[in-house]
């Protein structure tokens, strides 16, 4: 036996129970075959008992399987009663045999991969929200201080980096926890349609007002109002969100009445405010009611220990939905994943995982099942940011040369505003 699985697996033999046991606390090894019949009682199975009984109480997570003479199956039933894995009659086949052994490894890596994912609930530090890295510590301690409060939250984030998520998770902590919350997308709901969505309508108000109808700001009564893509919100509705953030009052479309409102507010956008503000596109005052307190969430790439912990979360969730038992991630595939740069964040890693369980052969996941190989030239392909960035700072160095360093005659070949300027020389530290 030890032979023919050397080649395999690393193998220990023990002779007898104290040298079994002995092995057994310095290796723990994962599987165990136990011949019951030892010395001194080698026609009988009490030393192997014994033996079994011990193993299983120093090394519950071993799996052991007994090997039982061909006319001792009440003894067999008796070991996998006891705890052991599994059990083989002899004569020994090690094809056969190789078949339970291989089993039983398999079964004691997905038991102890779980064991760590119940370890990794530590790095659950709010309900449905994965991250172990300090920069998101720090997110969920904010959290945790602002949820009590009312103070309308501002969330900013690239996509994908769960500014929705966090929204979220403030509502669960805060004591409206028990009303609604109700999300609103400024960015998916035609400018026409907004208006309507938010404050509701009379019946009557305009041609297709069939009957009264509820707006999201009233439907959110008693709860949190998620206003998502804050900085898509039309400027003719603007002064309307103000006047229901400052006064807690709206009024129906067509309504004459003013209706008293109880709701939270938290916004999002991954939009630089301060932008669409130079540009004339947010209104100065509408920031202030927002922004009483703000949360920046990082990119996912600048996130230390984040991306490891979220992918085998993911792998966790993906395995049991497509009943699949991927084991981890490879090292290649780790490593790739660490190098990589996550322009779609959380998000992106989520479809990745998700494809990769749904396509790896296995065991583990690969570079490759997630798509993240490096191109034939051995270099990596720009994200569609690095790209529009690249090209964006070169853009600018070649207008402001051209207008002889002169900021308004820049801004006009380049088609946009000194603001917008002056804003995007900042962001590439550039000076004229
Ligand atoms: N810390 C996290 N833990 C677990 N899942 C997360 C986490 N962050 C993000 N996700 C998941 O990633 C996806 C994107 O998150 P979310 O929708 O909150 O991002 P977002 O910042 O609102 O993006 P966008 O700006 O594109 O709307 C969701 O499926 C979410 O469940
Ligand atoms: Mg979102």
């Amino acid at each position: 036996m030890k032979w023919s699985f050397s080649e395999k697996y690393k193998v220990s033999t023990a002779g007898d129970r104290e040298e079994a046991i002995a092995l057994v606390r310095k290796n723990e090894p994962a599987v165990i075959t136990l011949d019951l019949g030892l010395p001194p009682d080698p026609g009988g199975a009490s030393e192997g008992f014994a033996v079994l009984e011990e193993v299983l109480k120093i090394a519950p997570a071993t799996k052991v399987i007994v090997i039982t003479g061909n006319d001792t199956l009440d003894n067999a039933v008796r070991a996998v009663g006891m705890g052991a894995y599994d059990f083989y009659q002899k004569p020994v086949d090690p094809d056969m045999l190789s078949f339970v052994v291989e089993r039983a490894f398999r079964l004691h890596e997905l038991e102890e991969e779980n064991r760590k994912l119940a370890r990794m609930h530590i790095n659950h530090p709010l309900d449905g929200v994965i991250a172990s890295s300090p920069q998101m510590h720090e997110v969920c301690r904010l959290v945790e201080q602002l949820a009590p409060t009312d103070l309308s939250v501002l969330l900013l984030g690239e996509s994908g980096t769960g500014k929705e998520v966090i929204a979220r998770a403030i509502h669960h902590l805060s004591p409206r926890k028990d009303g609604p919350f109700v999300a609103i997308n400024a960015a998916a709901i035609p400018e026409n349609l907004l208006e309507a969505e938010l404050f509701g309508y009379e019946k009557g108000a305009f041609t297709d007002a069939a009957k009264q109808t509820k707006g999201k700001i009233e439907i959110a009564s008693g709860g949190t109002l998620f206003l998502d893509e804050i900085g898509d919100m039309p400027l003719n509705l603007q002064p309307k969100i103000l006047r229901f953030l400052q006064e807690r009052v709206i009024e129906r479309i067509g309504g004459r009445r003013v209706i008293e409102v109880d709701v939270r507010v938290i916004c999002a956008t991954h939009q630089d405010i301060q932008r669409l503000i130079a540009e004339g596109l947010f209104r100065q005052d509408l920031l202030f009611r927002i922004n009483e307190a703000t949360i920046e969430l990082p990119p996912l790439r600048e996130r230390m220990g984040d991306v490891p912990v979220l992918a085998r979360a993911f792998l966790h969730r993906y395995n049991q939905e497509m009943k699949r038992d991927l084991l981890d991630f490879s090292d290649t595939a780790l490593a790739a994943m660490e190098q990589y740069e996550w322009p779609g964040n959380v998000r992106e890693l989520q479809g990745r995982v998700k494809t990769a369980v749904a396509l790896a052969r296995g065991p583990k996941v690969e570079a490759k099942d997630l798509r993240l190989v490096a191109t034939e030239t051995g270099q990596r392909l720009k994200t569609l940011r690095e790209a529009r960035e690249t090209a964006e700072r070169e853009a600018l160095v070649a207008a402001l040369n051209e207008a002889g360093g002169k900021i308004a005659k820049a801004a006009e070949i380049l088609a946009i505003t000194r603001p917008t300027l002056y804003a995007l020389l900042g962001k590439y530290g550039l000076k004229v």
